[in-house]
Protein backbone atom coordinates (compact mmCIF):
# COMPACT_ATOMS: atom_id res chain seq x y z
CA UNK A 1 0.00 0.00 0.00
CA UNK A 2 1.14 3.56 -1.04
CA UNK A 3 2.10 5.42 2.25
CA UNK A 4 0.49 8.72 3.16
CA UNK A 5 2.48 11.54 4.90
CA UNK A 6 1.47 14.10 7.55
CA UNK A 7 2.73 16.45 10.26
CA UNK A 8 2.25 17.42 13.89
CA UNK A 9 3.76 20.36 15.95
CA UNK A 10 3.94 19.61 19.94
CA UNK A 11 4.51 22.46 21.82
CA UNK A 12 5.04 22.49 25.29
CA UNK A 13 3.79 24.68 28.71
CA UNK A 14 0.10 25.31 28.11
CA UNK A 15 -0.61 26.08 31.69
CA UNK A 16 -2.75 22.63 31.75
CA UNK A 17 -3.05 19.39 33.13
CA UNK A 18 -4.85 16.17 32.02
CA UNK A 19 -6.64 15.47 35.17
CA UNK A 20 -6.55 11.71 35.64
CA UNK A 21 -10.36 11.36 36.41
CA UNK A 22 -10.66 11.26 32.25
CA UNK A 23 -9.61 7.66 32.70
CA UNK A 24 -12.98 6.71 34.74
CA UNK A 25 -14.89 3.65 34.92
CA UNK A 26 -18.42 2.78 35.17
CA UNK A 27 -20.27 0.12 36.65
CA UNK A 28 -23.80 -0.84 37.13
CA UNK A 29 -26.15 -2.68 38.09
CA UNK A 30 -26.33 -4.26 34.74
CA UNK A 31 -26.41 -7.55 33.33
CA UNK A 32 -23.17 -9.40 34.72
CA UNK A 33 -20.88 -6.13 35.36
CA UNK A 34 -21.39 -6.09 39.04
CA UNK A 35 -23.22 -9.78 39.91
CA UNK A 36 -20.55 -12.20 38.11
CA UNK A 37 -18.01 -9.67 37.06
CA UNK A 38 -16.87 -8.19 40.27
CA UNK A 39 -19.04 -10.15 42.92
CA UNK A 40 -19.19 -13.66 42.29
CA UNK A 41 -20.33 -16.90 43.38
CA UNK A 42 -18.60 -18.06 46.75
CA UNK A 43 -18.02 -21.80 44.94
CA UNK A 44 -16.45 -20.13 41.95
CA UNK A 45 -12.39 -21.30 42.22
CA UNK A 46 -11.34 -18.23 41.99
CA UNK A 47 -8.87 -15.69 44.29
CA UNK A 48 -11.57 -13.49 46.66
CA UNK A 49 -11.70 -10.80 49.08
CA UNK A 50 -15.22 -12.08 50.67
CA UNK A 51 -17.05 -12.13 46.95
CA UNK A 52 -15.16 -9.96 45.58
CA UNK A 53 -13.21 -10.84 42.43
CA UNK A 54 -9.41 -10.57 42.88
CA UNK A 55 -8.13 -11.39 39.20
CA UNK A 56 -10.20 -8.80 37.78
CA UNK A 57 -9.34 -6.03 40.79
CA UNK A 58 -5.57 -6.94 40.34
CA UNK A 59 -5.91 -6.62 36.41
CA UNK A 60 -7.73 -2.97 36.68
CA UNK A 61 -4.77 -2.04 38.91
CA UNK A 62 -2.32 -2.15 36.74
CA UNK A 63 -4.28 0.60 34.59
CA UNK A 64 -4.80 3.01 37.45
CA UNK A 65 -9.02 3.05 37.62
CA UNK A 66 -9.05 6.96 39.18
CA UNK A 67 -12.67 6.63 39.81
CA UNK A 68 -15.71 4.48 39.63
CA UNK A 69 -19.15 5.52 39.12
CA UNK A 70 -21.81 3.34 40.60
CA UNK A 71 -24.89 2.16 41.07
CA UNK A 72 -25.66 3.18 37.81
CA UNK A 73 -26.81 4.68 34.81
CA UNK A 74 -30.32 4.20 34.54
CA UNK A 75 -30.35 2.07 37.91
CA UNK A 76 -29.51 4.57 39.94
CA UNK A 77 -32.81 6.58 39.99
CA UNK A 78 -34.40 3.22 40.64
CA UNK A 79 -31.77 2.56 43.52
CA UNK A 80 -32.63 2.93 47.57
CA UNK A 81 -29.75 2.70 49.21
CA UNK A 82 -31.04 1.60 52.46
CA UNK A 83 -31.93 -1.72 50.90
CA UNK A 84 -28.19 -2.25 50.22
CA UNK A 85 -27.14 -2.28 53.76
CA UNK A 86 -26.78 -4.42 56.68
CA UNK A 87 -26.38 -8.29 57.38
CA UNK A 88 -27.21 -9.68 52.90
CA UNK A 89 -29.49 -12.01 54.17
CA UNK A 90 -31.82 -9.46 56.00
CA UNK A 91 -31.72 -7.19 52.35
CA UNK A 92 -35.04 -6.90 50.48
CA UNK A 93 -35.08 -7.79 46.49
CA UNK A 94 -36.50 -6.00 43.88
CA UNK A 95 -36.32 -6.28 40.09
CA UNK A 96 -34.22 -4.72 37.68
CA UNK A 97 -36.81 -3.49 35.48
CA UNK A 98 -34.28 -1.31 33.53
CA UNK A 99 -32.03 -4.61 32.85
CA UNK A 100 -33.59 -7.81 32.11
CA UNK A 101 -36.37 -7.44 34.71
CA UNK A 102 -33.98 -9.80 36.92
CA UNK A 103 -33.88 -10.06 40.82
CA UNK A 104 -31.55 -7.61 42.04
CA UNK A 105 -30.80 -9.35 46.10
CA UNK A 106 -28.89 -6.35 46.85
CA UNK A 107 -26.04 -8.48 48.26
CA UNK A 108 -23.76 -5.50 46.52
CA UNK A 109 -24.39 -2.27 48.29
CA UNK A 110 -23.03 1.10 49.43
CA UNK A 111 -20.30 -0.97 51.93
CA UNK A 112 -19.12 -3.83 49.11
CA UNK A 113 -18.71 -0.94 46.66
CA UNK A 114 -16.48 1.07 48.99
CA UNK A 115 -14.58 -2.00 49.79
CA UNK A 116 -13.98 -2.51 45.73
CA UNK A 117 -13.00 1.00 45.52
CA UNK A 118 -10.69 0.50 48.51
CA UNK A 119 -9.02 -2.93 46.90
CA UNK A 120 -9.03 -0.68 43.68
CA UNK A 121 -7.11 2.28 44.83
CA UNK A 122 -9.43 4.14 43.23
CA UNK A 123 -12.36 7.20 44.01
CA UNK A 124 -15.80 6.53 44.53
CA UNK A 125 -18.32 8.27 42.07
CA UNK A 126 -21.62 7.80 43.66
CA UNK A 127 -24.50 9.01 41.39
CA UNK A 128 -27.84 9.51 43.53
CA UNK A 129 -31.44 8.54 42.55
CA UNK A 130 -33.42 11.96 41.80
CA UNK A 131 -36.06 9.95 39.41
CA UNK A 132 -37.59 8.25 42.17
CA UNK A 133 -36.11 8.63 44.89
CA UNK A 134 -37.00 11.74 47.88
CA UNK A 135 -34.52 14.57 48.83
CA UNK A 136 -34.39 13.40 52.16
CA UNK A 137 -33.05 9.95 51.11
CA UNK A 138 -30.41 11.60 49.20
CA UNK A 139 -29.74 13.76 52.12
CA UNK A 140 -29.49 10.83 54.99
CA UNK A 141 -27.32 8.58 52.04
CA UNK A 142 -24.49 11.47 52.02
CA UNK A 143 -24.92 11.94 55.87
CA UNK A 144 -24.26 7.83 56.26
CA UNK A 145 -21.25 7.82 54.54
CA UNK A 146 -19.98 10.93 55.60
CA UNK A 147 -20.59 12.34 58.73
CA UNK A 148 -18.67 11.32 61.95
CA UNK A 149 -21.59 12.48 63.99
CA UNK A 150 -24.15 10.92 67.00
CA UNK A 151 -26.95 10.95 64.40
CA UNK A 152 -28.79 7.81 64.16
CA UNK A 153 -27.79 7.25 60.54
CA UNK A 154 -24.59 7.53 61.61
CA UNK A 155 -24.77 4.96 64.34
CA UNK A 156 -26.32 2.50 61.74
CA UNK A 157 -23.13 3.02 59.41
CA UNK A 158 -20.72 2.20 62.85
CA UNK A 159 -23.28 -1.30 63.51
CA UNK A 160 -22.67 -2.03 59.83
CA UNK A 161 -19.02 -2.31 60.51
CA UNK A 162 -17.30 0.92 59.20
CA UNK A 163 -16.57 3.13 62.54
CA UNK A 164 -14.94 6.29 60.23
CA UNK A 165 -16.45 8.10 57.73
CA UNK A 166 -16.02 6.50 54.19
CA UNK A 167 -15.35 10.29 52.85
CA UNK A 168 -16.48 10.29 49.38
CA UNK A 169 -16.61 13.33 47.39
CA UNK A 170 -17.86 13.16 43.17
CA UNK A 171 -21.54 12.60 44.11
CA UNK A 172 -23.83 12.77 40.90
CA UNK A 173 -27.42 14.10 41.08
CA UNK A 174 -29.42 11.53 39.13
CA UNK A 175 -28.76 10.18 35.84
CA UNK A 176 -30.06 10.91 32.57
CA UNK A 177 -32.73 13.11 33.96
CA UNK A 178 -34.12 13.39 30.34
CA UNK A 179 -34.98 9.82 30.10
CA UNK A 180 -34.57 6.66 32.45
CA UNK A 181 -34.10 9.27 34.98
CA UNK A 182 -37.69 11.00 35.10
CA UNK A 183 -38.61 12.01 31.58
CA UNK A 184 -37.79 15.79 32.81
CA UNK A 185 -37.50 18.88 31.17
CA UNK A 186 -34.36 20.77 31.76
CA UNK A 187 -36.57 23.30 33.47
CA UNK A 188 -37.98 20.61 35.63
CA UNK A 189 -34.60 19.29 36.79
CA UNK A 190 -32.54 22.28 36.75
CA UNK A 191 -35.57 23.46 39.69
CA UNK A 192 -34.78 19.65 41.27
CA UNK A 193 -30.91 19.54 41.33
CA UNK A 194 -31.37 22.90 43.34
CA UNK A 195 -33.42 21.27 45.77
CA UNK A 196 -31.21 17.96 45.90
CA UNK A 197 -28.26 19.63 45.81
CA UNK A 198 -29.66 22.26 49.04
CA UNK A 199 -29.63 19.12 50.95
CA UNK A 200 -26.63 16.86 49.57
CA UNK A 201 -24.13 18.41 52.53
CA UNK A 202 -20.55 18.91 53.19
CA UNK A 203 -18.66 16.98 56.39
CA UNK A 204 -15.60 18.05 57.36
CA UNK A 205 -13.01 16.37 55.41
CA UNK A 206 -15.59 15.59 53.09
CA UNK A 207 -16.73 18.26 50.70
CA UNK A 208 -18.85 17.49 47.44
CA UNK A 209 -18.10 17.39 43.80
CA UNK A 210 -22.00 17.97 42.96
CA UNK A 211 -22.31 16.62 39.19
CA UNK A 212 -25.52 17.61 37.45
CA UNK A 213 -27.07 15.08 35.64
CA UNK A 214 -26.34 16.17 31.83
CA UNK A 215 -27.17 16.24 28.10
CA UNK A 216 -28.22 13.04 26.16
CA UNK A 217 -25.57 13.62 23.21
CA UNK A 218 -26.36 16.65 21.20
CA UNK A 219 -28.99 18.28 23.12
CA UNK A 220 -27.56 21.57 24.11
CA UNK A 221 -30.33 23.45 25.64
CA UNK A 222 -30.29 20.84 28.48
CA UNK A 223 -26.60 22.14 28.71
CA UNK A 224 -27.77 25.86 28.40
CA UNK A 225 -30.37 25.29 30.23
CA UNK A 226 -28.55 24.28 34.11
CA UNK A 227 -25.51 26.76 33.13
CA UNK A 228 -28.29 29.22 33.44
CA UNK A 229 -30.84 28.23 36.19
CA UNK A 230 -28.26 26.34 38.31
CA UNK A 231 -25.72 28.77 40.66
CA UNK A 232 -22.42 27.70 39.75
CA UNK A 233 -21.45 27.59 43.19
CA UNK A 234 -24.03 25.12 43.58
CA UNK A 235 -22.16 22.23 41.21
CA UNK A 236 -18.63 21.01 39.98
CA UNK A 237 -19.39 19.21 37.20
CA UNK A 238 -22.17 19.11 34.37
CA UNK A 239 -22.57 15.36 32.56
CA UNK A 240 -23.10 14.26 28.98
CA UNK A 241 -23.35 11.08 27.74
CA UNK A 242 -22.39 10.20 24.35
CA UNK A 243 -22.11 6.16 22.62
CA UNK A 244 -20.60 5.64 19.30
CA UNK A 245 -23.77 3.28 17.79
CA UNK A 246 -22.24 1.81 14.49
CA UNK A 247 -25.19 2.07 12.18
CA UNK A 248 -26.40 5.24 13.88
CA UNK A 249 -29.58 3.45 14.67
CA UNK A 250 -30.33 2.47 18.56
CA UNK A 251 -32.72 -0.47 16.89
CA UNK A 252 -30.26 -2.44 14.62
CA UNK A 253 -26.50 -0.77 16.34
CA UNK A 254 -24.54 -3.61 14.49
CA UNK A 255 -22.26 -6.54 15.38
CA UNK A 256 -19.30 -6.17 17.57
CA UNK A 257 -17.47 -8.36 15.55
CA UNK A 258 -18.60 -8.73 12.23
CA UNK A 259 -18.42 -5.61 9.78
CA UNK A 260 -17.26 -4.66 6.41
CA UNK A 261 -15.07 -1.74 5.72
CA UNK A 262 -17.58 1.11 5.02
CA UNK A 263 -19.54 -0.28 8.33
CA UNK A 264 -15.93 0.45 10.16
CA UNK A 265 -15.89 3.61 8.66
CA UNK A 266 -19.12 4.97 9.88
CA UNK A 267 -18.53 3.52 13.31
CA UNK A 268 -15.64 5.88 13.15
CA UNK A 269 -17.04 9.18 11.93
CA UNK A 270 -19.97 8.49 14.57
CA UNK A 271 -16.84 8.20 17.18
CA UNK A 272 -15.43 11.31 15.92
CA UNK A 273 -18.57 13.34 16.49
CA UNK A 274 -17.71 13.40 20.20
CA UNK A 275 -15.17 16.18 19.37
CA UNK A 276 -17.82 17.98 17.89
CA UNK A 277 -20.20 17.67 20.83
CA UNK A 278 -17.61 18.48 23.50
CA UNK A 279 -16.46 21.67 21.40
CA UNK A 280 -20.18 23.05 20.91
CA UNK A 281 -21.21 21.82 25.07
CA UNK A 282 -18.18 23.69 26.45
CA UNK A 283 -18.74 26.83 23.92
CA UNK A 284 -22.24 26.80 26.10
CA UNK A 285 -20.23 26.70 29.27
CA UNK A 286 -18.17 29.31 28.26
CA UNK A 287 -20.70 31.40 28.00
CA UNK A 288 -21.57 31.56 31.42
CA UNK A 289 -18.76 30.26 32.89
CA UNK A 290 -15.46 31.90 31.21
CA UNK A 291 -13.26 30.96 34.08
CA UNK A 292 -14.02 27.06 33.57
CA UNK A 293 -14.89 26.95 36.87
CA UNK A 294 -17.51 24.21 36.10
CA UNK A 295 -16.02 20.94 34.67
CA UNK A 296 -17.86 18.77 31.83
CA UNK A 297 -18.05 15.26 32.64
CA UNK A 298 -18.51 12.64 30.15
CA UNK A 299 -19.52 9.74 32.14
CA UNK A 300 -20.90 7.60 29.87
CA UNK A 301 -18.94 6.98 26.72
CA UNK A 302 -17.72 4.08 24.72
CA UNK A 303 -19.29 1.98 21.14
CA UNK A 304 -22.63 0.28 21.53
CA UNK A 305 -23.24 -2.68 19.31
CA UNK A 306 -25.60 -5.58 19.54
CA UNK A 307 -25.28 -7.84 21.90
CA UNK A 308 -23.58 -11.23 21.56
CA UNK A 309 -25.56 -13.80 19.83
CA UNK A 310 -27.54 -16.10 22.47
CA UNK A 311 -27.12 -13.70 25.48
CA UNK A 312 -29.77 -11.86 27.32
CA UNK A 313 -30.18 -8.41 25.01
CA UNK A 314 -31.03 -6.91 28.69
CA UNK A 315 -27.54 -7.93 29.67
CA UNK A 316 -25.66 -5.38 27.00
CA UNK A 317 -22.72 -8.26 26.92
CA UNK A 318 -20.57 -7.30 23.73
CA UNK A 319 -17.43 -8.56 22.15
CA UNK A 320 -14.49 -5.77 22.05
CA UNK A 321 -12.37 -5.82 19.08
CA UNK A 322 -9.57 -3.82 17.50
CA UNK A 323 -11.78 -1.39 15.83
CA UNK A 324 -12.89 -0.69 20.20
CA UNK A 325 -9.21 0.12 21.02
CA UNK A 326 -9.23 2.70 17.98
CA UNK A 327 -12.02 4.20 19.44
CA UNK A 328 -10.92 4.37 23.25
CA UNK A 329 -7.90 5.86 21.84
CA UNK A 330 -9.58 8.22 19.67
CA UNK A 331 -12.07 9.48 22.26
CA UNK A 332 -9.23 9.63 25.11
CA UNK A 333 -7.03 11.96 22.49
CA UNK A 334 -9.46 13.70 21.90
CA UNK A 335 -10.57 13.89 25.97
CA UNK A 336 -6.69 15.60 26.44
CA UNK A 337 -7.10 17.82 23.95
CA UNK A 338 -9.72 19.02 25.87
CA UNK A 339 -8.55 19.27 28.88
CA UNK A 340 -8.89 22.68 30.38
CA UNK A 341 -13.03 21.67 29.95
CA UNK A 342 -13.42 17.95 30.35
CA UNK A 343 -12.36 17.11 33.75
CA UNK A 344 -14.43 13.72 34.53
CA UNK A 345 -15.18 11.35 31.80
CA UNK A 346 -16.19 7.34 32.60
CA UNK A 347 -16.03 4.62 29.87
CA UNK A 348 -19.09 2.28 29.80
CA UNK A 349 -18.87 -0.12 31.11
CA UNK A 350 -15.44 -1.71 33.02
CA UNK A 351 -16.37 -5.99 33.02
CA UNK A 352 -18.66 -7.48 30.42
CA UNK A 353 -20.83 -4.90 29.76
CA UNK A 354 -20.62 -2.79 26.45
CA UNK A 355 -17.21 -1.29 25.66
CA UNK A 356 -15.77 -3.46 28.67
CA UNK A 357 -12.00 -3.74 29.54
CA UNK A 358 -12.07 -6.96 31.02
CA UNK A 359 -14.51 -10.01 30.23
CA UNK A 360 -15.40 -13.20 32.16
CA UNK A 361 -16.49 -17.05 32.12
CA UNK A 362 -16.71 -18.97 35.49
CA UNK A 363 -13.21 -18.72 36.63
CA UNK A 364 -11.93 -17.63 33.20
CA UNK A 365 -10.54 -13.70 32.73
CA UNK A 366 -9.65 -11.71 29.08
CA UNK A 367 -8.28 -8.76 28.68
CA UNK A 368 -9.43 -6.48 26.00
CA UNK A 369 -8.19 -4.00 23.53
CA UNK A 370 -9.83 -1.50 25.39
CA UNK A 371 -7.59 -2.36 28.65
CA UNK A 372 -4.96 -2.24 26.76
CA UNK A 373 -5.43 1.62 25.46
CA UNK A 374 -6.13 2.24 29.23
CA UNK A 375 -2.96 0.87 29.97
CA UNK A 376 -1.06 2.80 27.19
CA UNK A 377 -2.54 5.86 28.21
CA UNK A 378 -1.79 6.11 31.98
CA UNK A 379 1.24 8.08 31.10
CA UNK A 380 -1.31 10.92 30.73
CA UNK A 381 -3.08 10.96 33.97
CA UNK A 382 -2.41 13.98 35.40
CA UNK A 383 0.50 15.18 33.36
CA UNK A 384 0.99 18.57 31.74
CA UNK A 385 -0.94 19.03 28.54
CA UNK A 386 0.84 19.71 25.18
CA UNK A 387 -0.27 21.49 22.47
CA UNK A 388 -0.44 19.91 19.29
CA UNK A 389 -1.35 20.86 15.74
CA UNK A 390 -1.77 18.22 13.27
CA UNK A 391 -1.83 17.96 9.78
CA UNK A 392 -3.47 14.75 9.08
CA UNK A 393 -3.67 12.44 5.58
CA UNK A 394 -7.28 11.38 4.58
CA UNK A 395 -8.75 8.05 5.21
CA UNK A 396 -11.19 7.80 2.13
CA UNK A 397 -13.91 4.90 1.82
CA UNK A 398 -16.41 4.66 -1.22
CA UNK A 399 -15.78 8.74 -1.80
CA UNK A 400 -16.32 9.42 2.14
CA UNK A 401 -13.12 10.74 4.36
CA UNK A 402 -11.73 11.58 7.14
CA UNK A 403 -8.56 12.65 9.03
CA UNK A 404 -6.79 9.18 9.19
CA UNK A 405 -4.67 10.35 12.43
CA UNK A 406 -5.37 12.17 15.97
CA UNK A 407 -3.33 12.59 18.41
CA UNK A 408 -2.15 14.00 21.98
CA UNK A 409 0.70 14.60 24.21
CA UNK A 410 1.76 15.78 27.53
CA UNK A 411 4.54 16.19 29.68
CA UNK A 412 5.21 14.07 32.94
CA UNK A 413 6.33 15.13 36.78
CA UNK A 414 9.56 13.53 35.61
CA UNK A 415 9.86 15.46 32.23
CA UNK A 416 9.37 12.58 29.83
CA UNK A 417 7.09 13.98 26.88
CA UNK A 418 4.59 10.82 25.86
CA UNK A 419 2.95 11.41 22.32
CA UNK A 420 0.04 9.14 21.69
CA UNK A 421 -1.01 8.56 17.96
CA UNK A 422 -3.94 6.88 16.17
CA UNK A 423 -3.92 5.60 12.50
CA UNK A 424 -7.73 4.84 11.91
CA UNK A 425 -7.20 4.31 8.19
CA UNK A 426 -7.20 0.16 8.06
CA UNK A 427 -4.24 -0.37 5.41
CA UNK A 428 -2.29 2.49 5.09
CA UNK A 429 0.52 3.58 6.72
CA UNK A 430 1.12 7.16 7.82
CA UNK A 431 4.23 8.52 8.21
CA UNK A 432 4.33 11.71 10.29
CA UNK A 433 7.11 14.32 10.51
CA UNK A 434 7.35 15.20 14.14
CA UNK A 435 7.93 18.79 15.17
CA UNK A 436 8.77 19.70 18.78
CA UNK A 437 9.09 23.17 20.35
CA UNK A 438 10.63 23.57 23.80
CA UNK A 439 11.01 20.16 24.13
CA UNK A 440 14.55 18.39 24.86
CA UNK A 441 14.99 14.98 24.22
CA UNK A 442 17.43 12.26 22.97
CA UNK A 443 15.76 9.01 23.21
CA UNK A 444 12.56 7.83 21.64
CA UNK A 445 10.68 4.54 22.38
CA UNK A 446 6.88 3.11 21.97
CA UNK A 447 3.79 1.05 22.63
CA UNK A 448 1.86 -0.15 19.92
CA UNK A 449 -1.28 -1.80 19.85
CA UNK A 450 -2.53 -3.48 16.18
CA UNK A 451 -3.42 -6.57 15.05
CA UNK A 452 -4.06 -8.45 11.24
CA UNK A 453 -7.69 -7.94 10.84
CA UNK A 454 -9.84 -4.91 12.39
CA UNK A 455 -12.51 -7.21 13.68
CA UNK A 456 -9.59 -9.45 15.57
CA UNK A 457 -10.79 -10.08 19.26
CA UNK A 458 -9.47 -11.62 22.45
CA UNK A 459 -10.99 -14.56 23.02
CA UNK A 460 -11.26 -17.24 26.19
CA UNK A 461 -9.72 -19.59 24.04
CA UNK A 462 -6.76 -17.07 22.86
CA UNK A 463 -7.38 -14.43 25.16
CA UNK A 464 -3.75 -12.94 24.05
CA UNK A 465 -4.19 -12.51 20.46
CA UNK A 466 -4.65 -8.72 20.87
CA UNK A 467 -1.36 -7.41 23.04
CA UNK A 468 0.55 -4.86 23.12
CA UNK A 469 4.24 -4.80 21.72
CA UNK A 470 7.02 -2.73 21.40
CA UNK A 471 7.15 0.29 19.03
CA UNK A 472 10.09 0.66 16.77
CA UNK A 473 8.69 2.72 13.83
CA UNK A 474 10.07 6.22 15.56
CA UNK A 475 13.76 7.78 14.53
CA UNK A 476 15.13 11.12 15.49
CA UNK A 477 15.98 12.87 12.32
CA UNK A 478 18.18 15.82 13.65
CA UNK A 479 15.58 17.73 15.46
CA UNK A 480 12.41 16.50 14.21
CA UNK A 481 11.28 13.40 15.11
CA UNK A 482 10.27 10.69 11.93
CA UNK A 483 7.26 7.95 12.83
CA UNK A 484 5.60 5.63 11.04
CA UNK A 485 1.86 4.25 11.95
CA UNK A 486 1.13 1.12 10.80
CA UNK A 487 -2.65 0.80 9.28
CA UNK A 488 -5.15 0.18 12.01
CA UNK A 489 -2.65 1.36 14.77
CA UNK A 490 -2.61 2.97 18.57
CA UNK A 491 1.20 3.87 19.09
CA UNK A 492 1.96 5.77 22.15
CA UNK A 493 5.95 7.23 21.98
CA UNK A 494 7.67 8.12 24.96
CA UNK A 495 10.72 10.66 24.73
CA UNK A 496 12.73 11.49 27.20
O1 LIG B 1 -24.79 2.29 30.09
C1 LIG B 1 -26.05 1.79 29.84
C2 LIG B 1 -27.14 2.83 30.00
O2 LIG B 1 -26.97 3.83 29.05
C3 LIG B 1 -27.15 3.59 31.31
O3 LIG B 1 -27.82 2.90 32.31
C4 LIG B 1 -27.88 4.85 30.94
O4 LIG B 1 -27.49 5.94 31.74
C5 LIG B 1 -27.56 5.04 29.49
O5 LIG B 1 -28.69 5.28 28.73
Amino acid sequence: FAQSTGSITVSGNTGQTISKHLYGQFAEHLGRGIYDGFWVDKSLPVKKQGRIRLDVVEALKRIKIPNLRWPGGCFADEYHWRDGIGPAANRPRMVNSNWGGITEDNSFGTHEFLELCGLLGTEPYIAGNVGSGTVDEMSKWIEYLNSNSTSSVVQIRKQNGHPQPFKVSFWGVGNENWGCGGNMTADFYSDQYRRYASFAKDYPGASLKKIASGANADDYNWTETLMKKIPHGMMWGVSMHYYTIPTGHWGKKGSATSFTEDEYFNTMKNCLKIEELVTKHSAIMDKYDPEKKVALVVDEWGIWTDPEPGTDPGFLYQQNSLRDALIAGTTLNIFNNHCDRVKMAELAQTVNVLQALVLTEKDKMLLTPTYYIFDMYKVHQDAAYLNIKLNSPEYTVAGKSLPAVNASASRDAAGKVHISLVNLDLSKPVTISTQLKDINWSKVSGTILTSENITDINTFKQPGKIHLAAFNGAKKDGDKLSVTLPGKSVVTLELN
